[in-house]
């Protein structure tokens, strides 16, 4: 059994080749080739929590299952909010095969999956990104969604100032890239081409009323029912694609509360991001409408990446 670490899995896993490989999954996962079921959340003490994924892709021969803790306490002690692993198994004889540390993981397969979504949905020239949220997971989406798009610069907001400062500073010198920081969400939102929230928010962050036409939304934060960072007005106004239905019709307050508030009906999601990428569903129709994907982040995801960097680091591919 490997027992892998957060910078080996950098070293295995670019997040060039994790863009390639989240479009193979997510087209596995609704071709199915690979299947999960829906996460637990599991409460801590306080705002604190923790999820098991497990996922299993049955034409690779491997299944596991991904234990995160979402503490938001640990930013008082200075330290990670996210922590965790992913046990990996052969579906042949159920050995395990590696441990592996899910941090890397969880922040490149979430920000090459939101670059998967927004080469499909984002217009072709859109070039000014913005942030609202400025940690761990916004850094990621900087270099995928780089690779997706010629991006000219970046607004970012966060409800710390000084986070938002680090991260301009730390972005523009690594990426060449300018970055400007905002003293709100609105002066991100009206600016932006492409917006991506990864936020700890309970309460929206992002308003319909300062959406220019054209620009997509990447709502990432809020994975779990108790976060919700886009507006009621940005949903209605927005042609709503999504990862995988029943995550985001069982999990997503982002879409649960237009829902009950009768803003939008059920059949408002378009479709899942694998049927754009086989063909069975358009995307972007025209420069001026609102595209939104809402990434609630799949188990598939985690263990098509363990399954990738265990077989590279055994010699297996
Ligand atoms: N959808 C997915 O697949 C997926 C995967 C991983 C993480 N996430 C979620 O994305 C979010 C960000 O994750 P991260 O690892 O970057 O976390 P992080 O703790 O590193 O960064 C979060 C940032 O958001 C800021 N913030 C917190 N509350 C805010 C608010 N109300 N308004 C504005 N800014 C606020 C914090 O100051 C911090 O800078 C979390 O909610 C996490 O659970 C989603």
């Amino acid at each position: 059994m490997l027992v892998i670490g957060k910078e080996e899995v950098r070293e295995l896993l670019s997040m060039k080749e994790c863009i390639e490989l989240m479009k193979g999954t997510l087209m596995d996962l609704n071709e199915g080739k690979a299947s999960m079921s829906l996460r637990s959340m599991n409460k801590l003490a306080g705002d604190d929590f923790y999820l098991l994924m497990p996922a299993y892709l049955n034409e690779k021969g491997y299944f596991g299952v991904k234990l995160i803790t979402i503490l938001p306490s640990n930013h008082a002690k200075n330290l990670p909010s996210h922590q965790g692993v992913v046990l990996l198994f052969s579906a042949e004889d159920g050995q395990e095969k590696a441990t592996i540390d899910c941090i890397s993981i969880t922040a490149l397969r979430t920000a090459s999956v939101t670059a998967v979504a927004t080469d499909l949905l984002a217009r072709k020239d859109a070039n000014k990104l913005g942030f609202l949220g400025a940690g761990v997971q916004a850094r990621n989406h900087v270099e995928s969604l780089m690779l997706v798009r010629d991006v000219e610069e970046i607004r970012v907001w966060d409800l710390h100032k000084e986070a938002a400062e680090k991260f301009a500073e730390e972005m523009s010198e690594k990426h060449n890239v300018k970055v400007i920081v905002c003293n709100n969400a609105e002066e991100v939102v009206s600016n932006s081409d492409v917006v991506t929230t990864v936020t700890l928010a309970k309460e929206p962050v992002l308003k319909g009323e300062w959406l220019k036409p054209g620009t997509h939304i990447n709502a990432i934060g809020a994975s779990a029912k108790a976060y919700r960072e886009i507006d009621s007005d940005a949903v209605a106004q927005a042609r709503l694609y999504v990862d995988k239905k029943e995550s985001c019709t069982g999990e997503s307050s982002d879409y649960l509360v237009p829902l009950s508030e009768g803003k939008i009906s059920d059949d408002h999601i378009v479709a899942e991001i694998g049927d754009v990428l086989l063909g069975k569903a358009g995307a972007r129709e025209t420069d001026t409408e609102i595209t939104m994907f809402e990434g609630m982040g799949l188990a598939v995801e985690d263990i098509a990446s363990a399954t990738y960097i265990y077989q590279k680091a055994a010699g297996i591919k």
